[in-house]
């Protein structure tokens, strides 16, 4: 009886590490699934993270924050609807595709596009 818990334990925790150990590819995979999203539909306008229409509103975290654009939900938002001169990416991209490009906008942000 004892061994089958001692068993049952092993195998979560197994899986458990298993799981530690795939998330983080998947994860920078996402992100280098992002840069390929953005070079395609992004770059034209916002190549190194500027933005080449209306100078200030860049993709660097200080502009993202002035117009409440530091998070996932706004810039998807923004991605998926357009606003003026930025069009609305809903039928040429899919919401996973929208969601990961804009990880990859965050994620850039915060490096300062290096
Ligand atoms: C045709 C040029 C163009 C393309 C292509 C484009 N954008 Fe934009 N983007 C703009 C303009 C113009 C704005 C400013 C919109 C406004 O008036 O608020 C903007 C604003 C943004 C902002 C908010 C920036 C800030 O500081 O407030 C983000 C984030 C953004 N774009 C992400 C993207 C992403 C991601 C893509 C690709 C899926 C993309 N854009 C494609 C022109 C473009």
């Amino acid at each position: 009886m004892m061994k089958k818990y001692k068993l049952m334990a092993l195998i979560l925790m197994l899986v458990t590490v298993l799981n530690l150990a795939i998330a983080k590819p998947i994860l920078a995979d996402e992100i280098n699934n992002g840069g390929k999203i953005f070079e395609i539909h992004c770059a034209g306008c916002h190549a190194n993270g500027g933005n080449i229409i209306r100078r200030g509103k860049n993709l660097y975290l200080p502009a993202l924050k002035k117009f409440q654009m530091d998070n996932i939900d706004a810039i998807t938002n923004l991605v998926t609807n357009g606003k003026n001169n930025m069009s609305s990416f809903k039928d040429r991209l899919t919401e996973t595709e929208i969601n990961t490009v804009a990880n990859y906008v965050l994620d850039q942000a915060r490096k300062q596009w290096k």
